[in-house]
């Protein structure tokens, strides 16, 4: 059995800097044909010259054809003129509660929204969508759930806005794709395959530790529901946060799961047991391309069901199911 998907898409990823960069990007160079790449950098991507320095770094480090699709840190203080010129720069900017994941000290302060309605207005109007990291600072099951009284506020002041909810991982966030137009939201392949019992009801699994913290079964049943059949309004975006292994095997594990070189064979797995392997595709391609109005660089890539052994390390970050055996690889031919 085999698929072959047109320009696979990584609308939300992680590439890091120096040493890291030149390990992980060419791994999501080698089978996407493009990703969106967060700012969340020491320093964060706030300027024209850090977006196109980072970018040309991103090339350098990779021999594949690949387009990364540039984000900027959101912060309340750009103005119109700034906004005008990173517009062609940029595929969105990425607003960070501040201090709610990592490297996000110098994000928003939510405690006052409209302080952040200058900036969004500006964004609706030039056309420049907005992606959330979507979490409240409350208690750690509830920060995603406590965070959809925000999306709504947004929704409805800038209808005109395009919000994408990140990373969701429950139920509430599923429901409000359908109750707001201008609503869309990325998905993981980790909260698609975990709830926190995975990452804590056993031994504590360091390397499936991220935020949001996957949740409930039902959570990730909703999620699934709408990846499985590509509801228009979502998209792949792994969030594929490689962090070294001496800061997730320690004391104070750092957040993310480092799934790039793992997610398409991992995806085919379960779309396939899902019988959705149809709809593919859809969800790691087509949708992000219409929900961005993107068209990506061609780059056919032909998943084929064969034992594919996840690699222990990769340099020194470990992926998803390092050491397992996923039943779909890549057809390198
Ligand atoms: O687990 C996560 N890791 N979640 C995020 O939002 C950020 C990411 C990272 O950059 O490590
Ligand atoms: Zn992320």
């Amino acid at each position: 059995m085999s698929i072959e998907i047109n320009s696979p898409l990584d609308m939300h990823l992680h590439l890091r800097q120096d040493k890291m960069l030149k390990v992980v990007a060419p791994l999501s160079a080698k089978y996407f044909a493009g990703g969106l790449i967060m700012p969340n950098l020491i320093p964060p991507i706030t300027s024209l010259e850090m977006v196109k320095e980072y970018k040309k770094e991103i090339l350098e480090s990779i021999d594949e054809e690949f387009v990364p699709y540039m984000t900027l840190f959101f912060k309340d203080s750009y103005d119109e003129e700034f906004l005008k010129s990173i517009k062609d720069e940029v595929l969105a900017i990425k607003l960070y509660p501040s201090g709610i994941t990592t490297n996000s000290e110098g994000g928003a302060n939510l405690q006052d929204l409209t302080s952040l309605y200058p900036v969004l207005k500006l964004m609706s109007e030039l056309q420049i969508p907005l992606c959330v990291h979507g979490e409240s600072e409350g208690f750690v099951m509830d920060r995603e759930k406590e965070f959809v009284e925000v999306y709504e506020n947004l929704a409805k002041t800038f209808p005109k806005l395009k919000i994408i909810m990140e990373h969701i991982t429950t139920k509430n966030s599923v429901e409000l794709l359908d109750k707001f137009e201008n609503l869309y939201a990325t998905i993981t392949l980790h909260h698609l395959l975990i709830t926190l019992d995975d990452v804590a009801g056993g031994f504590l699994k360091p390397h499936l530790f991220c935020k949001p913290i996957a949740k409930r079964p039902e959570d990730r049943a909703a999620l699934l529901e709408v990846a499985l059949k590509a509801h228009p309004k979502v998209m792949f975006g792994s969030d594929s946060a490689p962090h070294p292994l001496h800061a997730k095997e320690s004391c104070g594990c750092a957040a993310g799961v480092f799934t790039a070189p793992i997610a398409l064979q991992a995806l085919a797995q379960l779309f396939e047991k899902k019988g959705y392997l149809e709809n593919l595709e859809s969800f790691v391609s087509l949708n992000a391309q219409k929900i961005y109005n993107i068209t990506p660089i061609e780059k056919r890539i032909k998943l084929i069901k064969k034992e594919f052994k996840v690699p222990e390390k990769y340099g020194d970050v470990v992926p998803m199911f390092a050491g397992k055996t996923l039943s779909w690889s890549i057809s390198e031919e």
